[in-house]
């Protein structure tokens, strides 16, 4: 039997808060009309205080999963592709695992910058394909204002909060996930990176006062590796799904700049109502830009069964990549008894996570305590 990994879920989490172009001219030496004409974005979304990569993410894997008729348990694996994760380890995708109750799931954070949905949705469907697993729950969730330098007008008024989440399933229907591109060149990252806090520049009061904490990049350099890769992979990965590039009903690119997608939309010589736009309300939200672009146009009607789509992004690393769909998933809306189940089951995985916390502590007391017995 030949298998096929198809989307069954999506779900998205922003948080409510806005911050506008207005706000971030009061901040720091801009406007909204240069943001708006170098970039396209209006506003974008920051996190408040309780709210993280972690918890972004598990909301938005709640709200995809409620839409499937699957239950967390019945998850194999759960990647949270993010470069603003909750710490450097225990992975993120863990918490998440653990929040959402998937007490049958792998899980492991998938470092590659703003390509890490692509890669983490490649990675998840060539396990179904192969038959090594059957569900999987891939995540792209970031908090990148955690990770601004919100002094540097360079890149402060460019990036945003939010998460994105798909489930696959395994399938014998034929489409789903066709083909995809991955592609890096570590030369080029120090044009985009968060430089200390790793092994390297480990934390030191130095690693602080000189800011290397936060987002460093050269702009230009980017906005070049970005218009050059983008078309390439899109081209490349139509080819490999065996398509041709008017067949491609769709779109999805890393909402990284308006000009970018533009450059790419003249490059591949599509129209720009072939691509998804919603960086003016976002801004660049990373690993995260893909799966929530994806949700909007979803629930707006722009997505349906049969069409053929690209993600597609480019990002630290430096990393790219393209990814080949055909959708086949119904456009349901989301019943009534799924959404009391979502409820359910995230209290039940709260109380199980409570409870197992809680066994820790005694095991910790009683192996503690025969440790120093034996002593
Ligand atoms: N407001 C006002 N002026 C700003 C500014 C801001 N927020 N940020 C930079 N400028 C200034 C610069 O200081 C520069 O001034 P100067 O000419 O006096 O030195 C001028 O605007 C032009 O800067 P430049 O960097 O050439 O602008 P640009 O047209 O390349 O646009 C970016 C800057 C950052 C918007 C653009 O380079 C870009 O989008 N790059 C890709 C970034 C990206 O996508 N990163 C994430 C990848 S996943």
């Amino acid at each position: 039997m030949t298998r096929y990994a198809h989307v069954t879920g999506w779900g998205m989490a922003v948080p409510d808060r806005i911050l506008t172009n207005e706000e971030l001219s009061q901040m720091v030496d801009t406007s909204d009309e240069w943001i708006v004409s170098r970039t396209g974005i209006r506003e974008r979304r920051i996190v408040g205080k309780g709210e993280s990569t972690a918890s972004l993410a598990a909301e938005a894997g709640a709200r995809a999963l409620v839409r499937t008729d699957l239950s967390a348990g019945d998850l194999d694996l759960v990647i949270v592709a993010t470069a603003s994760p909750e710490h450097l380890f225990p992975a993120t995708a863990c918490l998440v695992q653990d929040s959402l109750g998937a007490t049958n799931a792998g899980a492991f954070d998938l470092s590659a910058a703003c390509t890490g949905f692509i890669i983490g949705l490649n990675m998840a469907a060539q396990a179904i394909i192969t038959g090594s697993i059957d569900n999987a729950l891939v995540i792209g969730s970031e908090t990148l204002s955690r990770l601004v330098d919100w002094e540097d007008r360079g890149t402060c008024v460019l990036f945003g909060d939010g998460a994105g989440a798909f489930v696959l399933q395994a399938s014998e229907r034929p489409g789903g996930v066709l083909s995809a591109v991955m592609r890096s060149d570590g030369s080029g990252g120090s044009i985009l990176s968060v430089p200390a806090g790793g092994s390297r520049y480990p934390t030191t009061h130095e690693t602080v006062s000189k800011k290397m904490h936060t987002i460093h990049m050269n702009g230009r350099d980017v906005f070049r590796f970005a218009t050059r890769v983008m078309a390439g992979a899109t081209r490349e990965v139509v080819e490999r799904a065996g398509l041709e590039l008017d067949e491609i009903e769709l779109v999805i690119p890393h909402q990284a700049n308006k000009r970018i997608i533009e450059s790419a939309a003249r490059g591949l010589g599509l129209p720009m109502d072939r691509f998804i736009l919603n960086i003016d309300r976002y801004g660049n939200t990373s690993s995260a830009s893909i799966p929530i672009a994806a949700c909007e146009a979803l629930e707006r009607g722009r997505i349906r069964a049969g069409d053929h789509l690209v993600l597609v992004a480019f990002g630290g690393g430096l990393t790219w990549g393209a990814l080949a769909m055909q959708w086949v998933a119904p456009e349901a809306k989301v019943p009534p008894s799924r959404r009391r189940r979502r409820a359910v089951t995230a209290f039940f995985a709260r109380v199980r996570s409570v409870v197992r916390r809680i066994i820790r502590i005694i095991e910790g007391l009683i192996w503690g305590a025969s440790s120093h017995t034996d002593d």
